[in-house]
């Protein structure tokens, strides 16, 4: 008798004693979310890379939760497909995407310590019983809560709930992290060191995608990689903190990353604008004469006195907001405000105040221009 041919070897299959690593970066292609017949996600196009954290940033009922939970599989889009590193998921159910969620209200369970309610996942997942208190330490180190292990979430701060229930999305080692406002329900001391924590855990983590939905710029900006900025159901713009701050496309995008001076303008010829009876130089672009825009101008970048673009006006308000005066004026009607730093004397209300930017400062946004972005990586 002949010993028996060795099993050959199945494509695919994972090698004993090592998980395959989760599949990571998300992509939307024309998702579109609708309740009883009202579309709340719009055709939404966004690919989140491998190892990139990408905010979700935009005011209330914009769809930002939905497009998380489309990703995580709890709503089934009308059209349009979800792919997790590559593969299309949009027929999986949850438990088969292998990611990590955490939501606003920590959802712990009460009646379990810290250490079992991060290894209630790893159960769900069926991992196998002799790895699960090793998870369990792993996940929680990751936070700094392995102190707390043997605690009831009763017993632990906001802070810290909040931490455990990062470490149990953690524990199963998800490629995709998705964070629904995770730092809402804490107070801003509390919300700026988790900040931090996050920042931390991102370059422990540097392959897992996260997609982190909020409505706090602060956050968006501090955070991500890129942010996606969601208006009435739709993208409408997507960049990185600094291009969506300096170059932003749409008015909405301009007012809802960092602060801005909203002028309206018509273009008057190649580099030149008219803001009532005001000329100004500023870049137009592509923007025909005749064209009505609307002129972005950030307060920080305004400066007081003559110079440039000078408009006077009359001062409305004065701020002091601890490293600068914001002076707000009033000109032609039109609000225009200033941060200023180190101005001895602020001026009072009512005063006359000359206000100044560079023409390299100012961006012109086109009237019309808030179509959608099919924005892409
Ligand atoms: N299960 C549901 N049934 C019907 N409508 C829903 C459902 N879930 C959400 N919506 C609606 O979809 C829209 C988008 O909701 P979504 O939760 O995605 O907003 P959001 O951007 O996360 O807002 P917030 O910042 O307030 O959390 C809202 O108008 C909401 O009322
Ligand atoms: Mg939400």
């Amino acid at each position: 008798m002949s010993a028996p041919a060795p099993a050959p070897a199945v494509p695919g299959a994972p090698t004993p004693g090592r998980t395959a690593p989760a599949p990571s970066g998300i992509r939307f292609e024309g998702v579109t979310v609708a309740y009883g017949g009202n579309v709340v996600l719009d055709r939404l196009d966004l690919t989140v890379e491998p190892g990139e954290v990408m905010a979700l940033l935009g005011p209330s009922g914009s769809g930002k939760t939905t497009a998380l939970r489309a990703v995580a599989g709890f709503v089934r889009p009308a059209s349009g497909q979800v792919f997790l590193g590559g593969r299309d998921v949009t027929a999986l159910p949850p438990h088969r995407r292998g990611i990590g969620m955490v939501v606003q209200s920590y959802a712990l369970f009460p009646h379990l310590k810290v250490k079992d309610n991060v290894a209630f996942g790893l159960k769900a997942h069926r991992t196998p019983k002799a790895e699960i208190p090793g998870r369990v330490t792993e996940a929680l180190e990751l936070v700094g809560m392995a102190a707390y292990a043997e605690r009831h979430p009763r017993e632990l701060s906001g802070g810290q709930q909040q931490r455990v229930a990062i470490a149990r999305a953690l524990a199963i080692r998800p490629g995709v992290l998705l964070l629904d406002e995770p730092l809402s329900a804490l107070d801003a001391r509390l919300r700026s060191g988790m900040l931090a924590e996050l920042a931390r855990l991102h370059r422990e983590l540097p392959d897992v995608s996260i997609l982190y939905v909020t409505h706090d710029q602060v956050e968006a900006l501090t955070l991500a990689d890129r942010i996606a900025v969601m208006d009435a159901s739709r993208l409408q713009d997507c960049g990185t903190p600094l291009e969506l701050y300096r170059r932003p496309r749409t008015e909405f995008t301009a007012s809802f990353v960092g602060n801005a001076n909203l002028l309206p303008v018509t273009v008057a010829g190649e580099g030149a604008v008219g803001f009532g009876g005001h000329a100004l130089a500023v870049p137009t672009g592509t923007a025909a004469p005749g064209a009505t825009a609307t002129l972005c101008v950030r307060p920080h970048l305004v400066g007081i006195g003559d110079g440039p673009n000078a408009l006077t006006g009359s001062v409305t308000e004065v701020q002091w907001r601890g490293s600068t005066h914001r002076v707000h004026a009033d000109v032609d009607g039109h609000r225009l405000m200033a941060d200023l730093r180190e101005l001895r004397e602020p001026p009072a209300l009512g005063d006359p105040v000359t206000l100044h930017f560079a023409a390299e400062d100012a961006v012109l946004l086109p009237d019309g221009a808030s179509e959608p972005a099919g924005v892409g990586p």
